[in-house]
This record gives C-alpha cells, sequence and structure tokens, in this order.
C-alpha cells in the first residue's frame, strides 16, 4: 500500500464524494440506498459532476441503487454542450468480471460515453455484449487494477474524475494512495448496523503509519447536515 505517498503516474485529479449519517453509514445492513442529503447538496453534487471529466462507482453500487449518473440540471448540461462537451462527463464502472446488468440505467439513461474497467476474469462473451453499448478498459488479473485503469483514463484526456462510491472501491482508493480530495456529507440521521457500507471498507488500514492523512479544507452547515472537505495529505 502505498497510501500518503507522492504520485509519480500520470492520472486524474480524484475527487471522493459520498454522503453518511451521522454514524457514518453509506447505507442500510441490506445495502438499501437511503436518502442522507437535501436539496442543496443534491445541486452541490449535480454542479461537481457537470464539472468533471468523468464520474466513476463501483459494481456494488450499480447493483444496489442502479443510477444513472446522469447531470441533472438542465442549465449544467447546457453549459457541458456549449463547452463543445457531452452533457454528461463519461461514466465509468469498475466491474472486474462484467457482472453489470444489459439493462443497467448506467448503459442506457442520457447521452455519452460509458466505459466498463474489468479484469481478465471477465468472460470474453459478457465483454463482446458491453462492447455495443461502452467502451472496456481491461486492467488487472483479478480486481482491477486502479492505477493503470487511472493511467488509461489520462491517457484518454480524462483529467478531473467525481467517485460516487461505494465503500470498497473507495477504501481500495485511499490504499492504492489514489484520492486527492474526499468531501462527505453528514446527515442527520442515524442508521446504524455492523455490517452497514461506510466510506472506506474493504481490509482497512492495520498499521496507523498506513492510515491516509487528511488536512481539513472547510466545513460548512448545509441542509440539515454538515459538509466536510479534506485534503488528503502527500507529504508524510
Ligand atoms: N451514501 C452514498 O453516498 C453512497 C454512494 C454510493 C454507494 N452507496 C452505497 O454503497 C453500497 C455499495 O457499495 P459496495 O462497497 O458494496 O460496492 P462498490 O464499492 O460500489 O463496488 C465494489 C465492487 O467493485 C468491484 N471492484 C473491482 N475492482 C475493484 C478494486 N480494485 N477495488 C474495489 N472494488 C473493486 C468488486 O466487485 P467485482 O469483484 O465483482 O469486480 C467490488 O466488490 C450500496 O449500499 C450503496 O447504496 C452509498
Amino acid at each position: 500500500m502505498n497510501a500518503g505517498c507522492p504520485v509519480f503516474s500520470m492520472r486524474p485529479y480524484v475527487l471522493v464524494n459520498c454522503a453518511m449519517s451521522a454514524d457514518g453509514k453509506l447505507s442500510t445492513v441490506e445495502r438499501r440506498q437511503v436518502k442522507i442529503s437535501g436539496k442543496n447538496d443534491f445541486l452541490r453534487v449535480d454542479r461537481i459532476k457537470a464539472e468533471s471529466d468523468a464520474i466513476m462507482v463501483g459494481i456494488g453500487t450499480v447493483l444496489a441503487d442502479n443510477p444513472s449518473l446522469t447531470v441533472k440540471s438542465d442549465e449544467l448540461k447546457e453549459t457541458r454542450r456549449a463547452g463543445g462537451r457531452d452533457e454528461n462527463p463519461v461514466r465509468i464502472v469498475v466491474d472486474s468480471s462484467a457482472r453489470i446488468p444489459p439493462n443497467a440505467d448506467i448503459l442506457h439513461k442520457g447521452r455519452g460515453q460509458r466505459i466498463i474497467a474489468v479484469s481478465a476474469r471477465a468472460p470474453p462473451e459478457k465483454v463482446r455484449e458491453l462492447e455495443f453499448v461502452a467502451d472496456i478498459i481491461r486492467a488487472g488479473e483479478q480486481e482491477v487494477d486502479l492505477g493503470v485503469l487511472m493511467e488509461r483514463l489520462h491517457a484518454k484526456g480524462i483529467r478531473t474524475l467525481m467517485v460516487e462510491g461505494g465503500g470498497t472501491l473507495i477504501g481500495s482508493l485511499f490504499a492504492e494512495g489514489l484520492v486527492d480530495e474526499f468531501c462527505t456529507f453528514v446527515g442527520n440521521r442515524v442508521i446504524g448496523g455492523r455490517d452497514a457500507p461506510t466510506p472506506a471498507d474493504g481490509a482497512g488500514f492495520i498499521a496507523e503509519e498506513e492510515f491516509p492523512r487528511l488536512t481539513l479544507t472547510s466545513a460548512e452547515p448545509l441542509d440539515e447536515g454538515i459538509l466536510l472537505r479534506w485534503k488528503v495529505d502527500r507529504s508524510s
């Protein structure tokens, strides 16, 4: 793990954004999506999405929530078009074995490019089917090699990447030292449950020197909660 180390390879700037309950949960123990934030946070997230070159989620989030990840505001879509861009950022799913359902909203709703990142274990016939609706990036043997994926995305011209979850993907990105900024909206609900997803799931860090260190850049009340913005320290 190289969390906190300087990044030498060419990769996009990575902003991770999520909403969690007051007790630090992303959703319920049943992994059911729940409303955590309010209207102002929704507008903030839509704005970041519209400003990003690409937006990424893990396959766990696609299977649980079926998000389309489109820009919702007509005005923001128009601004993107006026700038010569697609109305939606490039939508990316990290999906080692190409489990994404062919009818997933992210593959069909809204205009714009899609990328499915798979590993060597993705069945070739499933990948061939997906090639009709998305570009495929192969990286890694078992799970997707996120470092290699980032380099490929950079080579495709992606300079700013928003990551919308879930906890397993975010945990891996931190472990690989691939996060630059971490924004969490903390809402006024307690969801509870030992096994409910949290913002950095996966194996976790054991040694204290491996813990990614953050610097708080702002904390502002928003809706009925608080928005925390952190930069990931690269100096330690
Ligand atoms: N509140 C929020 O802001 C928010 C946002 C998003 C999601 N969520 C919630 O989060 C939950 C889903 O999160 P999740 O943790 O189950 O799934 P996830 O992080 O969306 O996706 C994880 C999956 O991605 C695949 N993957 C491939 N390569 C990987 C790598 N190098 N590192 C990590 N993952 C890799 C793995 O599946 P394969 O092995 O099959 O490839 C892995 O199981 C849902 O309950 C959803 O509602 C909440």
